[in-house]
Formats: C-alpha cells, sequence, structure tokens
C-alpha cells in the first residue's frame, strides 16, 4: 500500500469514529420490529413475486440547500434505515445463489468519510448488517447484480413519480437505482407506454404498480403496541403544546409566536419534526383549511385556529384546538364553536369496532348541516359542505395521511375526528358569521372496548378552554430585547 493513501486512510478511520454517536434517545423501533413487519408483508405476497422500495428523494431547497431529508414512511416502516439513495427487495419465496439462500437484498449508501464528514453519517454495509439484514451491498452494486426479473410472476412497486435529481457524482443515487431497476425489470413509466404509432413499447406483463399500496396499508392502518407507544407519545407532545398555548395566548401574540411556542414545546420532549407544516391561523385565516404562512402579527380579539402535530421517531399526531385569543369566545364563535363540539362528540362515539369512517363523518355532519339551518346561517342541509367542505377523519401514522384501505373500522387503527365549520368574509350569510372558523380535532384510537381519545389532555369543551386560558404561563416571564 502506498504511504499517502495508508495516511488518508488512517486519517479517514480516525475522522469517522471521532463521529460516533453516544447519548441517544432509547425508544427507536427495534430491529425485530421491522424484521417482523418484512416478515408480514412477506406473508400476505402473492406466489413467486417481488417488492421492490426506494427510498424518498432528496428535494432541493434552493441552490447548494437540500430540504431536511425524511425517509419514504414503507421504506422506514420495513427498514428502520433513515438514508437516502437506497432500495430493498423483498421476496416472496426463498431465493438461491450457489450455497446462498435469501428472501431479502438491501442496497445501501456508501460509506464516505469527505461527505460524512460535510453532510452527516452514514451506517453503509456494516451498520444495517447490525439492523439484521443479512444481505446488503452497497447502491453502486445494484448495476451488477444477476437478478432476473423476468423470472417472478409479479414485480411489486410503487410508480416512480418522475422528480428525482441524477446527482451527476454519484453512480448509485436514487436515480440510477431506479434506471437501472427500470431496465432490469423492462419497465417504462407509465406515460412512456402508451403506443405511438409503430414504436409500441413492450413492457413486461408482470410489472404491478397497484397492488403493493393495499398490501402495505392493510399492514399499516393497524397499530402494534410498539407503534402505539411512539403515536401516543407524539399526540400527548402536542395536547401539551396546545395547554402551553392556551396558558401564555394574548391578543398581541403573532401566528408565528404560537407556532413557535407548540414547536418549542416538540423540541423539548425530542420529537424530531412537526408531521406536516403548521397551521396557525387568526381569524379568517383559519377558513384556508391548510394554511401555513403564519405571518398575521396580531390575533386581537379574533379566534385562532391551531392544528399542528409533533413527529415523534417518525410517528405524527394531528391535533386541532380553536381558540379565543383574549380567553374568551364572544356569543357567535360560541355558537359556531359549541356545533362543531356536538359534531365532534357524536363522531368520537361512532369511533368503534365495526363501524367506518363515512359513518363517523354523517353522525356529525348532519348535527352540522341542521345547527347551521338552525342559525340561519344556511337554508337547506344541500349547502352544509360550503361550510364544513372536508372530511371528518383519516387515519394518522407514519403518515399524517395514513395509509389505508378505507375499510370497517378495527382495534388498534386510529384515526383523527375533526369536524369545522369555516365562514369566511364575503360569505351568503350574516355578516356577524364572517371570519369564524373553528375545527377540533383529536386523535382516536379504536378498541374492543370504545373509542379511546388519545389527545383528551389538550382541553376541548369551551368551558374548559376558557378556565385552561386562565392559568398562568412561565412564558409570561420570557422577556426579550426589542430590536431596531
Ligand atoms: N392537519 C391536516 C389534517 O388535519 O388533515
Ligand atoms: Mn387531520
Ligand atoms: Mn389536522
Amino acid at each position: 500500500m502506498k504511504l499517502k493513501y495508508f495516511l488518508t486512510s488512517i486519517i479517514c478511520l480516525f475522522t469517522l469514529n471521532s463521529f460516533a454517536q453516544t447519548d441517544l434517545p432509547t425508544d427507536y423501533l427495534s430491529s425485530d420490529f421491522h424484521k417482523e413487519r418484512r416478515e408480514a408483508l412477506r406473508a400476505s405476497m402473492p406466489e413467486n413475486s417481488v417488492a421492490v422500495f426506494f427510498a424518498n428523494p432528496v428535494r432541493n431547497r434552493a441552490n447548494d440547500v437540500d430540504y431536511v431529508y425524511h425517509q419514504d414512511p414503507n421504506f422506514y416502516y420495513l427498514t428502520g434505515y433513515n438514508e437516502p439513495n437506497t432500495m430493498l427487495l423483498i421476496f416472496s419465496d426463498d431465493q438461491t445463489e450457489g450455497e446462498t439462500m435469501y428472501n431479502e437484498i438491501i442496497y445501501v449508501r456508501k460509506r464516505h468519510p469527505l461527505y460524512e464528514q460535510w453532510t452527516g453519517r452514514r451506517l453503509g454495509v456494516e451498520g444495517v448488517t447490525k439492523m439484521g439484514f443479512e444481505q446488503v451491498f452497497n447502491g453502486e452494486d445494484f448495476e451488477d447484480s444477476s437478478i432476473d426479473f423476468s423470472t417472478f410472476d409479479k414485480v411489486l412497486f410503487k410508480d416512480f413519480k418522475n422528480d428525482v435529481r441524477d446527482s451527476k457524482r454519484d453512480r448509485a443515487d436514487l436515480y440510477n437505482l431506479i434506471e437501472q431497476f427500470k431496465v432490469k425489470a423492462n419497465y417504462m413509466a407509465s406515460e412512456s407506454n402508451i403506443p405511438v404509432g409503430d414504436n409500441v413499447v413492450d413492457v413486461s406483463t408482470n410489472i404491478d404498480v397497484t397492488s403493493l399500496r393495499t398490501l402495505m396499508a392493510n399492514l399499516r392502518e393497524i397499530k402494534t403496541q410498539d407503534e402505539l407507544v411512539l403515536l401516543k407519545k407524539a399526540v400527548e407532545i402536542s395536547a401539551v403544546g396546545q395547554i402551553e398555548i392556551m396558558k401564555a395566548m394574548h391578543p398581541n401574540m403573532s401566528e408565528a409566536e404560537i407556532q413557535g411556542v407548540h414547536e418549542f414545546v416538540y423540541k423539548k420532549y425530542g420529537a424530531e419534526y412537526e408531521g406536516y407544516p403548521s397551521i396557525v391561523g387568526v381569524g379568517n385565516n383559519g377558513c384556508i383549511l391548510h394554511y401555513t404562512e403564519n405571518t398575521k402579527m396580531n390575533a386581537g380579539k379574533e379566534m385562532i385556529l391551531m392544528d399542528l402535530g409533533a413527529e415523534y421517531h417518525g410517528y405524527t399526531a394531528d391535533v386541532t384546538r380553536t381558540i379565543p385569543a383574549n380567553g374568551k369566545f364572544n356569543t357567535e364563535q360560541r355558537a359556531i364553536y359549541d356545533l362543531v363540539y356536538a359534531a365532534q362528540e357524536v363522531g368520537i362515539a361512532e369511533t368503534v369496532v365495526g363501524s367506518d369512517m363515512s359513518k363517523v363523518d354523517k353522525v356529525g355532519r348532519d348535527i352540522i348541516n341542521q345547527g347551521l339551518i338552525d342559525l340561519g346561517i344556511i337554508e337547506t342541509a344541500d349547502e352544509g359542505r360550503k361550510y364544513f367542505p372536508h372530511g371528518t377523519s383519516h387515519h394518522i401514522g407514519l403518515d399524517v395521511h395514513d395509509l389505508s384501505n378505507r375499510g370497517e373500522l378495527k382495534e388498534n387503527m386510529v384515526i383523527t375526528v375533526e369536524p369545522g365549520i369555516y365562514i369566511p368574509e364575503g360569505s351568503d350569510c350574516d355578516e356577524k358569521w364572517w371570519g369564524i372558523a373553528v375545527r377540533i380535532e383529536d386523535d382516536i384510537l379504536v378498541t374492543a372496548s370504545g373509542p379511546i381519545n388519545l389527545s383528551e389532555m389538550a382541553p376541548r369543551h369551551a368551558d374548559e378552554i376558557e378556565a385552561m386560558m386562565k392559568e398562568a404561563s412561565i412564558l409570561n416571564a420570557f422577556h426579550l430585547p426589542t430590536l431596531d
């Protein structure tokens, strides 16, 4: 070995070791959990099939800055591996190559001392082997692999979205893995499958880009006990965020400041991210269902709709509270609030084994429609959708709108119950209702003995909210200097 190369290797090893992680959270999902999930998927796959999963793409924010990386939830569920530019193959049946028998292969990101110094640690083949995989290769090895996709009755994967960048410096990035897979599996992206004149594209008939979603939804829509521990934690953290803001709220608070208090609470409890961009809408802004600008300066006397969820070790909550900035609902605010509350109460009661999300929606929607008629805001129930334009429920989990097959509710499913009424300025009703927006959203665990409201800790009834808003907050003593 040349001396220069030898010295470089020593320096690299030294550098890598100096990055070793200590003092980490101890409550991540275990390798056994992910392995067992792969077994469960394998058991549900058609005979002689292979399922192919790719990591999420890296997304560019601007120039040379990328968004914080987030793994594809299916990939995370099956592996626990959080790095980009990786690929997983799960075989329904044992494969043999020489003496070796295997039923899964993972292609991982190769270790690279220089990149690791700049952009973070990589587990590499050795690290991923410790996660319970036996067939672990660097991504660059996929091109030369002898996998013959034509021998399978089904090649299952999720179709590609054409939003993956090719890094010219990396011949094993996601772009290359996908391109090599397409060639090996004789697959053209769906939009290029259209025959043009004589130029008919020959596509393998064993390609299946639809079934994997159903198989994964079957698994992911029912939470295991390990998942419930993390999901409950995410929800409780989010509920504490709502409580702290109720105590700290004052009319001069800005939407951004309110968002900051929630997100500070999340970090304090170790939640890595928000499960979706935080929604903090004062007054009329609350009528934009997924309002994320959060730029209004003073809450004043209006209500604030706060829809935020902590993401804890991958699992995201989705909790909404709507509160009056000055601590007291006025007559119109209270009327609309109580109506949404009544709809939510019946919706939660309907969140039971054997029911389904459309029934949960219907019971609450009927109450809202009748209530809006009684208040003179609409004349017939058909008009209700104008002011309650979204569904009541979705599953939560690794995605805020989690995978589901939308069938009967079963034990250990977790869904939101989130009715709302939104009356934008200029609506076709008395002006006194304009700018009122209320959503109340809780995360409900379906159990054999009835619904359990995981976000119950955050006050929900209007009287409870007003009482909580009277409590002192330590944030009131948090004075910062005025800047020019
Ligand atoms: N936070 C998005 C939703 O409630 O569906
Ligand atoms: Mn929701
Ligand atoms: Mn929400």
